[in-house]
């Protein structure tokens, strides 16, 4: 047996040429025909993203950050050049020029949603981070209030649970169920039926899991709202590659990241809410741009703004808005469920490829965590690479060797622990570890060592994603890539992570 290292190049952009590479693409395009209605795609990225190619880039992580067009850009840039704007809170000709951009990307976040402006409203954010602390901070928590939250959620999401701890509600979860990670269809009914008598019940869950790809049921929106749920349907990883329509679907609030979908610019998001459920909302706080009055002769006195004014403290960011009209006009005209058509396509070869591979043993080289197949389930897939005898590759040189071929994967356990302890089986007594002393910090290294080191389990997992400018030849690189370890002993994964 080889010892680690794989050193092959895996492939360049020449591997067009190969007749490998040929004979594999005519068979992906044989079993995939739909994929051939996609073939704009193609020409978008050697037009829009000729930069991958040239720089010989396989990105593999479209659910950490979207990759732009380079017409989007030059769109932008162009605005910029040849027009003048200043703050928007003011009626000088300037002013105005920016109020004209900045409610025309709320007029478009409206319509590409499909969402009913008498309905909904758009707050634009930092991120979705930041949405979901708006609502957070906001929601009427209070004693015998309700928190149910699924485990397979953001960092993001789970983290408004301090929110309703401090506010005294009860914050209940519903585990997801291995090998799939789906939620329980009949643990999200109890859940929801169970905390029946709340005054505010929040309901949170994400339309897709940036962890494991699994798309989750919609119907459980309006199934939750009948009960007197409030939903925060998590869309941040879903809206890149799927539709979302808010006249079909109607979520209460919609957190979401632009740079996730059409990848600049980078620090905009918006919070989509229905008016209804904005109105519930209590800001901790008012700031510039709030309110519609203040005086400083009464700590009371302050009238909040109605609506996305009285959620966007400060300045909006008036020059950046544009691009979000100009990415979202992007994705309109490749459209979603090209991008959506061509990235199912390719996730289904990449899985049924990754759960083929096997070293001379007969032993599996890959684990997926996760369904492996594309019934409801998006184009992230997190997975480890084995060793013949069943060992894990260090995902940490996994994604070092990657990253050596210019392919950019992720590992750790992208802000979703749910999904993490379910997926390596860490139980609630192996966790407590990482917890026992609360006032020195535990970084996600130590208690991923901590947990090894007392149980031998690689709480780590690698994730690829797809997206707007995926290809053939990006998963296939990716395949070559991964053949590269085969037979090989996997090192001592945690004295490898220490080198980093
Ligand atoms: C499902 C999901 N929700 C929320 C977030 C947070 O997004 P941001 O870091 O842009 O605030 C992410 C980021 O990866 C995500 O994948």
């Amino acid at each position: 047996m080889q010892t680690s290292n794989p050193t092959r190049t895996g492939g360049t952009v020449s591997d067009h040429d190969e007749p490998d590479y040929r004979q594999a693409l005519e068979r992906f395009l044989a079993s995939h025909p739909a994929y051939q209605n996609t073939t704009h795609l193609d020409e978008l990225r050697a037009k829009d993203y000729s930069r991958l190619d040239r720089l010989g880039h396989v990105y593999l992580d479209y659910t950490g950050g979207g990759l732009y067009a380079e017409s989007q850009l030059d769109a932008h840039h162009a605005l910029l050049r040849d027009g003048v704007f200043g703050n928007p809170h003011s009626h000088n000709p300037s002013s105005l020029a920016a109020t004209v951009l900045v409610d025309e990307a709320r007029e478009t976040v409206l319509s590409f949603f499909n969402a009913d402006p008498a309905e909904y409203d758009v707050i634009f954010t930092l991120n979705a981070s930041h949405a979901l602390k708006l609502v957070g901070e906001s929601y009427p928590f209070g004693e015998g209030s309700c928190y149910l939250v699924s485990y397979d959620n953001h960092n993001s999401v789970n983290g408004i649970r301090e929110f309703a701890r401090r506010g005294g509600a009860e914050v209940v979860y519903v585990p997801v169920r291995k090998p799939d990670l789906r939620l329980d269809a009949d643990l999200i009914e109890r859940g929801l039926t169970q905390q029946t008598p709340c005054p505010h019940k929040l309901f949170a869950y994400p339309a897709q899991s940036n962890f494991s790809g699994v798309r989750h049921p919609l119907e459980w929106i309006e199934r939750a709202q009948s009960l007197g749920w409030d939903v925060l349907l998590d869309s941040a990883a879903f809206t890149p590659t799927n539709r979302l329509d808010l006249s079909v679907v109607k979520p209460d609030y919609v957190p979401l990241s632009f740079y996730k979908m059409f990848g600049y610019p980078t620090g905009l998001g918006a919070l989509v809410a229905r008016r209804e459920a904005l109105a519930k909302l209590r800001r901790p706080w008012f700031a510039g741009g709030t309110i519609t009055l203040a005086s400083v002769q009464d700590a009371g006195w302050y009238h909040l703004a109605p609506g996305h004014t009285g959620f966007e403290d400060g300045t909006v960011d008036y020059l950046g808005l544009p691009a979000v009209t100009i990415g979202l006009n992007h994705l309109r005209s490749v459209g979603i469920e090209a991008i959506h058509e061509r990235v199912t396509a390719l996730a289904d070869w990449l899985l049924a490829e990754m759960t083929t591979l096997q070293h001379s043993n007969g032993a599996p080289m890959v684990r997926i965590f996760g369904p492996t197949d594309t019934v409801d389930r998006g184009a992230t897939i997190a997975f480890y690479l084995l060793d013949p005898a069943g060992e894990v590759y260090d995902v940490h040189r996994v994604e070092q060797l990657a990253g050596e071929l210019r392919i950019s994967l992720r590992t750790g356990c992208f802000c979703n622990p749910g999904d993490g302890e379910i997926a390596h089986e860490i139980s609630r007594d192996e966790m407590a570890g990482c917890f026992a002393e609360s006032d020195v910090p535990v970084t996600l290294n130590d208690c991923q060592r901590l947990i090894h080191d007392a149980t031998g389990k690689v709480p780590n997992t690698i994730r690829l994603s797809l997206g707007i400018a995926s290809n053939f030849a990006d998963v296939h690189r990716f395949i070559r890539f991964a053949e590269d370890f085969r037979d090989r002993d996997a090192p001592s994964t945690m004295e490898a992570t220490e080198t980093r």
